[in-house]
């Protein structure tokens, strides 16, 4: 359908410089976005929890930080059980986050700013709270088909157990038993979040009124969660039953936990590309009404080749942004610069070739670079979100170099965590560690909150790291940042070609160019301090000028370096350009 569309402007030449480029580029295409956990971001009415106000007030941050949008985690009214990814009510807001005026003040304001603002939306399953569950668990005619329901098994003891042998998420049995319809409802994560039935096409409209009523209200776009989970084998294949998922084998897992099985028949199914398509028609037809291109985002934690299926295919379009989980799931402390460049090529091989690629190091979910790697690498970890070819997205706190949180177990609140039974080991799934407080100052609750406590303890050491301190240094993960947003409005970075090597074991650099304006972007990952030789590259030479230097470097803004003879400090990442 889009390709009749003209999309988007002319590109905004920067600087004289770059005065014939003429590349048409749609807002999206080479967009920053900042993802907010908004029950940690800012609390404006002093309850220890995020809101949107708080939001509202920050968002000159965002500005500040050459953010061209945002995407919010869940906003909608909820019982918070797995913190807004149990949505009771799609179409209102939740009221210790505001009201709807407020939102509406959000985005006027965020409008005013010229930042986009884009929600996070749970199509696989609702709160188990949500009026339409409690009707379809009453077995009320028109919403008794809206979530999978199916009978359990009662032996002659009078023992009841679930249908099958699947597993949720968040560990344990995804069937719960409810006594008003005698049977049992599927929940992919936690219990509190019933899937619904994707084969019921009048939860399928439902659906799509939700993400109409959002764009019309003027956010530029929706993020899908976790979509790879929207369909469960049909089971009429299966003689009217679903069967059990093998066992994967793998050592060390416990029949409860979700590793324990081979998920086949509730993850990746067939049908589910074709939603993605019928979700990206919603869309395109307000695209197409207001002449200005609305967002689809989908999150999909899957193989390669299911993920790149979400950009769409032949016929069938697919997600603007199919999330590239490669830098989170691909790499840890032991990766080196050799595993660095397969992962990021692994994306850019496999993507179709005009579709934009993504990058992103965090997110809610996940530990934070600065703890899964080391604070040291927080400058180059950025340098790749912000300056390889495509879209970036940064989870809030990354940008100042945020290490996780310490929550205890009796402090602790994420589902996944509790649902361990086990105050030791629990710390291995806790996502709580990544959601504690944005650390805006070293004042009380670092700034986010004037209450007593926040809802999640503020991570220890926030008295040096925090915004404030890093805005009026001169030299600190923030001022990075900021340059390399900067950076990136260039040609070379929103529109210039890539290569890249792995220089050594250690050492990994990647090109940029456009025309005649050529950069160099090296990183030394190890431990130890290397000489590198940048003419492995072809048509680099000479003399490079620094832009760009992460905080442990030695060198500063238009040092010279010699492209043959390039001593690097562990930690140390540059940005060069050639000097013409
Ligand atoms: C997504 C979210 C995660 C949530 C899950 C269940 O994976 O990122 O936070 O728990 O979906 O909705
Ligand atoms: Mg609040």
């Amino acid at each position: 359908m889009l390709q009749f569309l003209v999309l988007g402007a002319v590109a905004t030449v920067i600087s004289g410089r770059y005065e014939n480029v003429n590349v048409k580029q749609d807002w999206w295409e080479t967009a920053v976005f900042y993802q907010i956990y908004p029950r940690s971001f800012m609390d404006s009415d002093g309850d220890g929890v995020g809101d949107i106000n708080g939001i509202t007030s920050r968002l000159e941050y965002l500005k500040e930080l050459g953010v061209e949008a945002t995407w919010l985690s869940p906003i909608f009214k909820s019982p918070m059980h797995d913190f807004g990814y149990d949505i009771s009510d799609y179409y209102s807001i939740q009221p210790e986050y505001g009201s709807m005026e407020d939102f509406e003040q959000l985005l006027k304001k965020a409008g005013e700013l010229n930042i986009k603002v884009i929600l996070d939306f749970v199509p696989n399953h609702s709160s188990n709270e949500s009026e339409w569950f409690v009707k379809s668990a009453s077995k009320d005619e028109y919403y008794s088909d809206w979530y999978i329901w199916e009978n359990g098994h009662l032996d002659s003891t009078g023992h009841r157990s679930p249908p099958n042998n699947w597993i949720s998420v968040f560990r344990k049995s995804a069937w719960t038993y409810v006594a008003s319809r005698d049977q049992y409802y599927l929940h992919q994560f936690g219990e509190s979040q019933p899937d619904f039935n994707y084969r019921n096409p009048v939860v399928v409209e439902e659906m799509k009124n939700v993400i109409k009523f959002w764009l019309e209200k003027g956010v530029a776009g929706m993020k899908l969660n976790s979509f790879n989970h929207i369909y469960e084998v049909d089971k009429d294949s299966y003689g009217g039953r679903y069967p059990n998922e093998p066992m994967t084998g793998k050592p060390g897992l416990k029949p409860e936990d979700y590793g324990y099985l081979e998920h086949i028949y509730t993850k990746d199914q067939e049908e589910t590309y074709d939603m993605v398509s019928q979700f990206r028609d919603v869309f395109d037809a307000i695209t197409i009404r207001d002449n200005l291109t609305r967002i689809m985002m989908t999150e999909a934690s899957t193989t390669i080749k299911n993920a790149v299926r979400y950009y769409g295919e032949g016929t069938h379009s697919g997600a603007h942004i199919p999330f590239n989980f490669g830098l989170i799931e691909d790499l840890d402390k032991d990766s080196d610069a050799r595993d660095m460049k397969y992962t990021i090529d692994r994306w850019l091989t496999y993507k179709p070739l005009r579709k934009q690629a993504n990058w992103m190091t965090g997110n809610h979910d996940t530990s934070r670079v600065a703890s899964r790697f080391r604070s040291e690498l927080v400058d180059a970890f950025n340098m790749l979100v912000l300056l390889l070819p495509g879209i970036a997205v940064t989870y809030m706190g990354e940008e100042i170099g945020m290490t996780n949180g310490f929550v205890p177990w009796s402090e602790t609140k994420d589902p996944q965590a509790c649902n361990t039974d086990d105050p030791v080991n629990f710390i291995e799934v806790s996502r709580d560690p990544v959601r504690t407080p944005f650390q805006w100052s070293n004042g009380k609750n670092a700034g986010f909150s004037h209450a007593d406590s926040s809802w999640l303890p503020v991570a220890e050491g926030f008295e040096h790291l925090n915004l404030a301190a890093q805005r009026s240094s001169i030299r600190s993960h923030y001022q990075v940042y900021r340059t390399l947003t900067n950076l990136r409005m260039r040609p070379a970075f929103k529109y210039g070609r890539y290569e890249s090597l792995a220089l050594n074991n250690d050492v990994f650099a990647f090109k940029r160019w456009y025309n005649d304006d050529t950069y160099v972007v090296v990183m030394n990952v190890g431990r130890t301090y290397h000489v590198v030789n940048l003419t492995a590259f072809d048509l680099i030479f000479g003399q490079l000028e620094v832009e760009a230097s992460s905080v442990v470097s030695s060198r500063t803004y238009s040092d010279n370096v010699q492209a043959n003879y390039l001593d690097l400090a562990a930690d140390e990442a540059l940005v060069l350009r050639m000097q013409v």
